[in-house]
């Protein structure tokens, strides 16, 4: 199978950032070049770069691209552009936590340096060994969601997915997907359902062109057709990824996940969420603190440019869903299989430091 590459630093200090620009598949694998935080920007706001993991990677490499204009220059001209560059990638979307994780991540170990006395071209270096280690640890997170939640599928098992929570939204592998990659890596058979996620069709575009390229059995269906193929028996788990995740458990996920939780629930079948430690919000009591992204009206009005509605019709379109903890039979993160859902459990695992 070629190696494709979701994002990636070429060079050093002065380098830049390649990604994948996920708007044109699965009709063309290209890549886009960024050169500043401004083309960073746009990539996550227009979903060039998307999935939470990947977003913060995005950012924190924009960072590094922001402060290329002013490494030469004094630490207060150098601290103050850090500033405006983190404040400005922090407007690009407001759900996935992972963005402003990463974010706070890059502008803490800047200061620490600065009150080191490093001078910004030094601080430079360090933020992009920093941006590269973030990178990295997302490659060993989802590897060890995948170990874990694997026991989690049966052998045989018919596994319902939405969105895209693969290599494609992460550095390599993807959360949920790693789930199903490990387990058939482990010699079970596996058959994924995977939904179309209207209105950007992360689904059909991106999850089936990755199941495909691995040659994991899958079937594309309609969001509609879920809860029906849930009542025929064809389904066995679900596993989804996630934005946010509160401290109670209660997770955001792309708009639709909710409905299809509560299918779930309906036909007692497991719901699981697969997420990294990067992607709790431990400051949120619950889901109903998660700010969710309201997109734009033509999203839901067009298909490829086509109206699919009349003009001027009134819309709705909020990007994510929350799904209550008590309709989640388990997170998988890498430090294990979190259950039941509940905030005790989620602080027992999350704020000790081991990751395994
Ligand atoms: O709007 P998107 O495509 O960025 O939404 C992505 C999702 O909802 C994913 O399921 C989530 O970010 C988890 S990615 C490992």
């Amino acid at each position: 199978m070629q190696e494709v590459r979701t994002l990636y630093w070429v060079g050093g200090t002065e380098g830049r950032l390649r990604l994948i620009d996920q708007t044109r598949l699965p009709g063309e694998l290209v890549e886009l070049e960024c050169r500043n935080a401004e083309t960073v920007w746009e990539a996550i706001r227009a979903l060039r770069v998307r999935g939470a993991p990947a977003i913060g990677i995005a950012a924190a490499y924009g960072i590094c691209l922001g402060l290329q204009t002013v490494a030469g220059q004094d630490a207060a001209a150098f601290h103050a552009r850090l500033q405006e560059v983190a404040d400005y990638l922090a407007e690009s979307r407001p759900t996935a936590v992972n963005l402003f994780w990463a974010i706070r991540r890059m502008t803490r170990r800047a200061r620490d340096l600065r009150d080191a006395g490093a001078s910004p071209i030094e601080t430079h270096q360090a933020l992009l060994a920093e941006a590269q280690a973030i990178e990295a640890e997302d490659r060993r997170m989802c590897r060890a969601i995948g170990r874990h939640g694997a026991e989690l599928l049966p052998d045989g098992a018919g596994v319902l997915t939405h969105c895209n929570a693969g290599g494609l939204a992460t550095a390599d592998y993807g959360t949920a997907l790693a789930v199903v990659y490990a387990a058939v890596e482990l010699g079970k058979r596996v058959h994924v359902f995977v939904d179309e996620t209207r209105p950007l069709l992360q689904g059909a575009r991106l999850t089936a062109w990755e199941l495909r390229r691995r040659e994991i059995p899958c079937t594309l269906i309609c969001d509609s057709m879920a809860a029906m193929v849930m009542k025929q028996g064809k389904v066995q788990a679900v596993v989804t990824g996630a934005d946010r995740i509160a401290r109670n458990g209660d997770a955001a996920n792309k708009i639709g996940t909710y409905g299809v939780a509560l299918a779930a629930a309906a036909h007692r079948i497991p719901f699981y969420v697969a997420a990294p430690s990067s992607t709790f919000d431990l400051s949120l009591d619950s889901g109903e603190e998660i700010p969710i992204e309201l997109r734009a009206a033509g999203e839901v009005t067009h298909c490829h440019g086509r109206p699919v509605a009349p003009e001027g019709i009134d819309v709705y379109n909020p990007a994510f869903d929350v799904t209550p903890a008590g309709l989640i039979a388990a997170l998988v993160c890498e430090r294990g299989v979190l259950r039941p859902v509940c905030e005790a459990r989620i602080a027992e695992v999350l704020e000790t430091s081991a990751t395994s």
